[in-house]
């Protein structure tokens, strides 16, 4: 099976969700013995279609333009057996490079008018290619593809040519290492899809289930984090490129997203068989105590302070969410005695190492 696989993600250097998405799909075609050509739209000169319709009449199934289209990417699209059309979704549907891709198939069909059951439509030209959607969103909802997938059923289902559509809520957050776990599965099940569509032509209901399956049970703290990471993008002056390049930390604005922000960084591997409580007891602008029950290379947190923590912190809130964003040293800020500990020094001395980025 020769497989054309479009990817039309604007982004680079390994930040496109499209991309992981769409590698792990390709992945599993090639496993299954298709001959896959990928191929990055961004690179690729593509211009709008001019509704001219010469491609209907003086020069019968060639496009007018002159361009990476006509000369290299539709004979490819003619040639395939099936395409796979991987788009960002844009304000709710398939983006523009990937929408004016699609236009530009117009010589794929005659200029005719058909009807059949009250609906429309030209024949086509050539034989059509199966085709394959693939995309990924922001929100994390799977309701949010409704448009997508109702177009993609409008446009290529009636000819029977779509086979399958793959589609990733939250996207965004596959590459966080606190949705690790279930992003992994995730990626595996897109792995399997892809697999699937080059044995079988579709893709079985528990497959798609894991692709799609969300990667929290509550998306509200997801929502938190997230406003947080946008109001410190906003502060720094960074977009959230250079935010997790810097590797800078949303800064917490309250006791509750302190202690979202810090077990979203703990890293498991760093406690190894640590058991410890570490608290917190935070004065100026946000007033209370909190703490870290490390057991098992586990970490829970919870509101209040107890009696014999292993580690007690006391320090203003702005100058700990200072230390925590790295824009003040937490050593020397210890030495000129900014904040007060009592416990075991060993676990402050560690406190960086165990929460990472
Ligand atoms: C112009 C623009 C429009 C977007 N519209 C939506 C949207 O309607 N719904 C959504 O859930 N996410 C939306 N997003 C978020 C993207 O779908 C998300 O960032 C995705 O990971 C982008 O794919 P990429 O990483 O492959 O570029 C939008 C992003 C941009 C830049």
């Amino acid at each position: 099976m020769k497989v054309l696989a479009l990817n039309s993600s604007p982004r680079t250097g390994n930040k496109s969700k499209t991309e992981l998405l769409l590698n792990h799909l390709v992945r599993g075609m090639r496993e299954a013995g298709a001959d896959v050509e990928e191929v990055e739209l961004r690179k690729k000169s593509i211009r709008s279609c001019i509704g001219c319709f010469t491609c209907w009449t003086k020069t019968p199934g060639v496009c007018i333009h002159k361009d990476d289209m006509t000369r290299e990417l539709f004979p490819k699209w003619k040639e395939a057996d099936l395409v796979v059309y991987a788009t960002p979704l844009y304000h709710f549907t398939a983006n523009a490079s990937m929408k004016a891709f699609i236009e530009r198939t117009l010589p794929a069909l005659q200029p005719f008018f058909k009807e059949r059951d009250g609906k429309t439509s030209h024949p086509a030209r050539f034989r059509h290619p199966k085709v394959v959607v693939l995309s990924v969103a922001g929100f994390p909802e799977m309701s949010v593809f409704d448009q997508l997938s109702s177009w993609a059923n409008f446009v290529f289902g009636r000819s029977g040519a779509l086979v399958a559509e793959i589609y990733r809520p939250m996207a965004e957050s596959m590459t966080t290492p606190f949705h690790r776990a279930k992003a992994e599965e995730a990626l595996q099940a897109t792995v399997q899809a892809g697999r699937e569509i080059v044995e079988t032509m579709r893709v079985s209901e528990e497959t798609l289930a894991r692709v799609t399956q969300p990667l929290v049970k509550d998306p509200r703290p997801f929502f938190e984090i997230a406003n947080l990471m946008w109001k410190t993008c906003i502060a720094e002056g960074v977009t959230p490129g250079e935010l997790a390049e810097r590797r800078l930390v949303p800064r917490p604005d309250s006791l509750e997203s302190f202690m979202a922000i810090l077990s979203m960084g703990f890293r498991p591997e760093e406690a190894g068989d640590m058991r410890a409580t570490i608290q917190f007891r935070f004065t100026g602008e946000v007033e209370g105590a909190c703490r870290f029950r490390i057991e098992n290379s586990r970490i829970e947190a919870a509101v209040g302070a107890e009696e014999s923590p292993d580690l007690a912190i006391e320090a203003p809130f702005s100058l700990w969410m200072d230390i925590l964003a790295g824009k003040a040293d937490g050593r020397r800020m210890f030495m000129e005695q900014k904040y007060k500990v009592a416990g075991d020094l060993s676990l402050l001395a560690g406190l960086s190492r165990l929460f990472g980025g």
